[in-house]
């Protein structure tokens, strides 16, 4: 088993880090994206979901025979699907109905087993209910090992190990602030421990959207999957945190277009977040220059969602006051993606 981690470890990580420009005020602003995507599996859960089997292998709790489970709004559950296949061992996701159909689908193709919940939990996401369904399936069998990405301390420290060094090398001098986007905190929080136990002043930013607890907040109804949660974060302690931001569904798919007709760059919907916020960020801090944004994953999952007219317009998300707020030339409806 551990020869098929050491190899899948081979594929993970070295994504590029590209400079987009965008108009931040009248001023040509460079940011930095860190393409998450080009992982394979797609995302940078791919790197979590190495990490988080790599604990278990070295507990000692993966054997032929198992079936990993876990509760996933799609990234985790493809990059754990493609684990489970170098590994020779099962795997099931518990989805909700925030998960794309191309994330389904996908699941599909690489032969995970997928349970469906569809009732929303009393925080208006869906989080609770799929672990209920988790607790649920792990009690009926002892065939299932829990996965436990909102639980394990292998989810912060595989983005302290691998992602944050990584960045570091890819970059000629650190940043002057970092962006992530939150679900379960565990990206933040490690690359946020890496800068700051390596004294680096790298103003690290906690992106979040409207409806969110994962770090206080008021739970709300939440469009984006793989953004936000209805519980806590239990890794997203205070002093990893400069700065905490919301992002709402119309401005995070107002800069998923942007980015992909100003750029060509195809962004996934929690990177679009990631974006505006840092774009904010700049309009309220004008003195700093160096900004990086860590892009989670690509667009290809979203063309149904944030790159879907139809889609915004039946959920009550305004593009169209993003694009007043910027000006006539920002104007952008869906472009065909490249
Ligand atoms: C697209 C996307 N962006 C961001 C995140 C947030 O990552 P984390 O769970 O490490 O906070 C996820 C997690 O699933 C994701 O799928």
């Amino acid at each position: 088993m551990q020869h098929y981690l050491d190899r899948f470890e081979t594929l993970l990580g070295l994504t590029p880090v590209k400079p987009i420009t965008l108009d931040v005020q009248g001023r040509q602003r460079t940011i930095q994206l860190k393409l998450e995507g080009h992982n394979i599996t797609g995302s940078i859960k791919a790197r979590t979901a190495y990490g988080l089997v790599r604990g278990l292998v070295d507990e000692g709790k993966v054997r032929p025979g198992v079936e990993l489970i876990e509760s996933t709004s799609g990234n985790l559950g493809l990059a754990l699907a493609s684990m489970a296949r170098y590994l020779g061992v099962g795997f099931t996701a518990v989805l909700d109905p925030m998960s794309t159909v191309e994330c389904r689908s996908r699941l599909e193709d690489l032969g995970a087993g997928i349970v469906m919940v569809d009732e929303a939990d009393e925080a208006g996401g869906y989080l609770l209910s799929r672990l209920a369904k988790v607790r649920e399936i792990l009690a009926s069998d002892d065939k299932y090992v829990w996965v436990n990405q909102y639980g394990s301390q292998q989810n912060p420290e595989i983005h302290r190990r691998m992602t944050g060094p990584e960045i570091l090398d890819q970059m000629p001098t650190p940043p002057d602030a970092l962006f992530a986007a939150v679900s379960t905190g565990g990206t933040f929080a490690g690359v946020s421990r890496y800068f700051k136990e390596n004294g680096l002043s790298t103003r690290m930013v906690a992106v979040d959207v409207t409806g969110s607890v994962a770090y206080g907040g008021r739970p709300g109804r939440r469009y984006l999957s793989g953004i936000g949660a209805s519980r806590p974060s239990s890794f997203l302690e205070d002093w990893l945190i400069d700065h905490y931001m919301y992002v709402g569904t119309a401005e995070a798919a107002y800069y998923c277009r942007r980015v992909l007709k100003d750029a060509g760059i195809h962004l996934g919907a929690s990177s679009g977040a990631v974006v505006a916020a840092c774009v904010r960020y700049l309009e309220e801090n004008p003195d700093i220059s160096d900004v990086l944004c860590i892009c989670a994953d690509g667009g290809e999952k979203y063309e149904s969602t944030v790159y879907n007219d139809a889609w915004l317009e039946r959920i009550g998300a305004d593009t169209a006051a993003e694009d007043d707020r910027r000006g006539p030339d920002a104007a952008t409806k869906a472009p065909v993606a490249g």
